[in-house]
């Protein structure tokens, strides 16, 4: 069976927001005709009120068209109220609960793979310290524990569904940042490596790139359709296919003018990965993929924009 991830992160909302691009996704996104939505965090800027609502619209709309799988990023937790108190530090995600449910780190099973995430944004936090100041409550880190459990999810998972490790900080170096997104990196590859994940998503960096970690394990780093793409870069975000013998990742790239907004995929070299899957002791999976369009969505002008919502709102 050939699974399809719609792969997003870094949307977000408040003032970094880009609402055209995000707008011309929502449009497209039944089109794409994805299996499962991942949104990977940093759905806010500052984990706000109004931020976290129009994300949760966001994914409400996606989930009309595939189930949603959501967890925090660095942004979206409220690490000011307890700066480096490892107990207690529930008040630090009472926004994003708010609007996105308890599970921090929740599971999700849809045909043909089990999704598993693990919480990497921990605010303020012993774990993640760094001594760069101005990273300190932007550095992640992925606990033992955490890991230890994804690795028992998996572990009584169907072998015919692929492992697919949903985290929010890069695992990897940024190609253009330079930068970890966690700290105790090496740790942390090791035990993604032995939680027996094939495929791992993440975003945080603001920049696409596909990767494997040794042992064939396929990496998608999906970019940012905020105003802030690193190294002015075209936003972007990723499309994850997992077919019975190769993961496809493929870059969505934005070309935007003053009048249109083009999401392109397939169009500029080697934005297309193709990485061989690793299936031996597990039982054989077949399917037939599906194409992906390459020319997606045309956005029209701001001023012919039809509203948004039908109705009238509340007085
Ligand atoms: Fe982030």
């Amino acid at each position: 069976m050939t699974v399809q991830i719609l792969h997003v992160a870094d949307l977000h909302f408040g003032g970094l927001a880009d609402e055209r691009q995000v707008e011309a996704l929502e449009a497209m996104l039944p089109d794409l005709r994805p299996d499962v939505v991942v949104l990977g965090g940093d759905l806010s800027q500052r984990a706000r009120h109004g931020e976290f609502q129009r994300a949760r619209a966001f994914a409400a709309l996606a989930a009309q068209t595939a189930p949603v799988f959501v967890l925090p990023g660095n942004h979206d937790v409220q690490w000011w109220w307890r700066p480096f108190i490892p107990f207690g530090k529930d008040v630090c995600y009472g926004k994003y609960r708010r609007y996105f449910g308890n599970d921090l780190a929740p599971t999700l099973t849809v045909p043909g793979a089990i999704l598993a995430g693990a919480l990497t944004s921990h605010g303020v936090a012993w774990g993640s310290l760094t001594t760069t100041l101005r990273d300190i409550a932007v550095k992640g880190h992925l606990p033992k524990r955490e890991m230890l459990r994804v690795r028992r999810v998996f572990a009584a998972a169907d072998p015919s569904l692929a492992r697919v490790l949903v985290v929010h900080h890069t695992v990897l170096r940024g190609q253009i940042s330079r930068r970890m997104g966690l700290s105790r990196w090496r740790r942390a590859q090791r035990c993604i490596l032995e939680s027996g994940a094939e495929v791992v998503l993440w975003g945080h960096d603001h920049q696409e790139g596909a990767d494997q970690l040794t042992g064939n394990v396929v990496v998608s780093t999906t970019g940012t359709l905020s105003t802030r793409s690193r190294g002015g870069r075209p936003s972007c975000f990723n499309f994850v296919t997992i077919e019975p013998s190769a993961v496809q990742v493929t870059f969505f790239l934005v070309q935007k003018t003053v009048d249109v907004i083009k999401i392109h995929a397939g169009e500029l070299a080697g934005n297309r990965v193709l990485v061989p899957r690793k299936v031996a002791g597990r039982q054989g999976i077949s399917g037939h993929g599906r194409a992906v369009p390459a020319v997606a969505f045309l956005a029209p002008a701001a001023g012919n924009r039809k509203p948004l919502f039908a109705g009238r709102l509340g007085t």
